[in-house]
């Protein structure tokens, strides 16, 4: 009877919380560049929750018109500001590495790359 439940829960688990993941983790593209491969999986572990939904006022990646101000600038200036965070003139914030502080420089701007490459697509 226990057995029975806890594979009930599990059921439920997967279903409730790692099918939808998957399903939604791939409906963004992959590219053979390695580089593009790093940065995909670290922009939908730590970036993709905020520049996918209006949660925190992002860019989203749907939203050419909203990327275009910002595509302006050098690549150098976009890294360094996903490094190291930007506030917005509305009061949006863009915390330092996406508030994943246990990524490496080479990480974060690797998502940046990946993020780019979508937007611009
Ligand atoms: C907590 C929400 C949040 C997370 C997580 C997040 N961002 Fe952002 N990001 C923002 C917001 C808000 C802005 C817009 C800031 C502004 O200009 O007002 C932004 C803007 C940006 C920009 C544009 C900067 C510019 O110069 O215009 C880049 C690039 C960026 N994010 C990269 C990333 C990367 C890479 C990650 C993951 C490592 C990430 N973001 C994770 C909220 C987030």
């Amino acid at each position: 009877m226990a057995q029975a439940a806890a594979k009930f829960a599990a059921v439920l688990f997967t279903v409730a919380f790692c099918a939808p993941g998957v399903a939604r983790a791939q409906s963004y593209p992959e590219f053979s560049e390695l580089r593009l491969k790093l940065g995909r999986s670290v922009w939908i572990e730590t970036c993709k929750p905020c520049h996918t939904t209006d949660i925190a006022g992002a860019p989203q990646v749907s939203d050419k018109a909203a990327w275009a101000p910002r595509l302006k600038q050098s690549r150098e200036t976009l890294y360094e500001h996903a490094l190291k965070g930007l506030f917005g003139p509305k009061g949006t914030e863009m915390p330092p590495r996406g508030g994943n502080a246990v990524l490496t420089d080479d990480q974060v701007k690797a998502a940046v790359d990946y993020m780019i490459t979508i937007v611009s697509h």
